[in-house]
């Protein structure tokens, strides 16, 4: 079977390399790819955006000359855009869910709503599209707030304020100076909780729902997590912070109740469902949806995964995940992110990248491209996030330092990154 991936980060190339172990996979295409994708499968230039029926109709045409009948799409936007329903063909699957159902991740102020109507443990909350209105409820609350943007923002759409000028001044940059466009137009203004966040990720079939191992990702850009956010500095799987019991309190708590009130609003949900969430005094609370894999979470994962993952996004887009059989290497993984200097800010780029060969030769060790391109033949870093060094170790302290040596064997000028990924459990330990 062909196989298209649809997107260019270490999460893609992860898959990637995951899908070429399946003894039923053949060729793997990817749109656009990166220089890593580029060694296990072939990079194609289509245009993804806008998703209109021109760009689709391209990809389309792709997909039937080469015989591709697996497609996986791994970012959210072109997942909301409804990439998924446009693709949608007999004979072909599409893993990524419709924009019907991403509206999850897409629009903060329905997935609170469905919460609510759910039942589902999260922040209290008030969504505003009167920026008036915002201010004065943010006035009157001496509380720490959190002010989201509605719509996707890569990320950066979420503030964490600690008092009711800071929320005053995010409303202002969200609704009056709209830098986030029309992501900004309606809000959600929350009670700010405190806890240890993981990601609970699953795959959901419409029905049947395989919760996948837990991860934790480490969101700031600096050590001891100082700093602003980025799109995930690194991630380690398993977490000791989810017991057995707790992972099945937030799948019948969390994630059944989801699924559920979609189907009862019309929505299937097929793909992977990804409960962002925190560990509060009050038990586990959802601070967001995501309607695909993490990244960098999905990294770890993918090198902790035993079985055909094939098979299992086959089964996932065909109801049929009931039949599935996934286990996991029982060691830990962690992945730490070589960014470029200057992320999460405007970053260099074009930078030689030396030593990854280095750095896996060592057991364990592999290293997903992310914001990298080929020029003349070498890599050179092309994004924020440059790469995904992933390490096996027999537990966190073990993993962590060995993923921190392959770092220090690759070299690109102006390369940094977190040495601390998982330090929030393992001072506890
Ligand atoms: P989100 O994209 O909604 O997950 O938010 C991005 C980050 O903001 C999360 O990973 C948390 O670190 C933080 N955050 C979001 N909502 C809250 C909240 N209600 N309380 C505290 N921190 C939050
Ligand atoms: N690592 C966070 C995310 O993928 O949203």
């Amino acid at each position: 079977m062909n196989v298209m991936i649809i997107g260019s980060g270490g999460r893609e190339h992860a898959l990637g390399w995951k899908l070429s172990q399946s003894p039923r996979c053949d060729k793997i295409f990817f749109v656009p790819g990166n220089a890593g994708t580029a060694q296990i499968g072939t990079n194609v230039n289509l245009t993804l955006e806008p998703v209109n029926t021109k760009n689709a109709d391209a990809i389309d045409y792709f997909c039937r000359q080469n015989k591709i009948e697996l497609i996986v799409i791994g970012p959210e936007d072109p997942l909301a855009a409804g990439l998924a329903d446009r693709l949608a063909r007999p004979g072909r699957s599409v893993f990524g869910p419709t924009a019907a159902a991403a509206r999850l991740e897409a629009d903060k102020a329905y997935a609170k709503h469905l919460m609510r109507l759910a039942s589902v443990p999260t922040a209290e909350y008030r969504t505003f599209t009167d920026p008036e209105a915002a201010l004065a409820y943010v006035q009157a609350h001496e509380t720490p707030l959190v002010v989201k943007a509605a719509g996707l923002a890569k990320g950066k759409g979420v503030m964490v304020c600690d008092n009711s000028d800071q929320a005053a001044a995010a409303i202002k940059r969200l609704m009056r100076s709209n830098e986030f466009d029309q992501a900004g137009k309606t809000i959600v203004v929350e009670e700010r909780l405190v806890g240890q966040e993981l990601s609970v990720l699953a795959l959901v079939d419409g029905d049947t729902i395989f919760v996948l191992d837990p991860a934790q990702d480490h969101k700031q850009v600096g050590e001891g997590d100082s700093g602003p956010n980025t799109g995930g500095m690194g991630a380690y799987c398993p977490t000791p912070l989810l017991s057995e019991e707790l992972t099945r309190q937030i799948e019948s708590e969390v994630l059944v109740p989801i699924v559920d009130a979609m189907r009862r609003e019309g929505i299937t949900y097929r793909g992977v469902l990804y409960a962002g969430l925190m560990l509060t005094a009050g038990g586990p609370k959802v601070l967001e949806f995501n309607c695909r894999f993490g990244d960098p979470e999905c990294q770890p994962l993918m090198m902790r995964l035993q079985g055909d993952l094939l098979e299992a996004m086959l089964a996932t887009c065909h109801g049929k995940l009931e039949q599935v059989d996934l286990s996991w290497d029982p060691r830990c993984c962690c992945c730490v992110v070589m960014a470029s200097r200057g992320y999460p800010g405007p970053y260099e780029k074009g930078k030689v990248i030396t030593g990854i060969d280095r750095a896996q030769a060592s057991e364990g060790v592999r290293v997903f491209h992310a914001g990298t391109a080929l020029k003349d033949g070498q890599a050179v870093s092309a994004g924020g996030r440059v790469l995904s060094v992933c390490a096996m170790g027999d537990d966190l302290a073990d993993a962590q330092r060995r993923a921190n040596e392959a770092c220090d064997k690759i070299h690109f000028e102006g390369a940094f990154f977190r040495r601390d990924i998982g330090y929030r459990v393992m001072a506890k330990v």
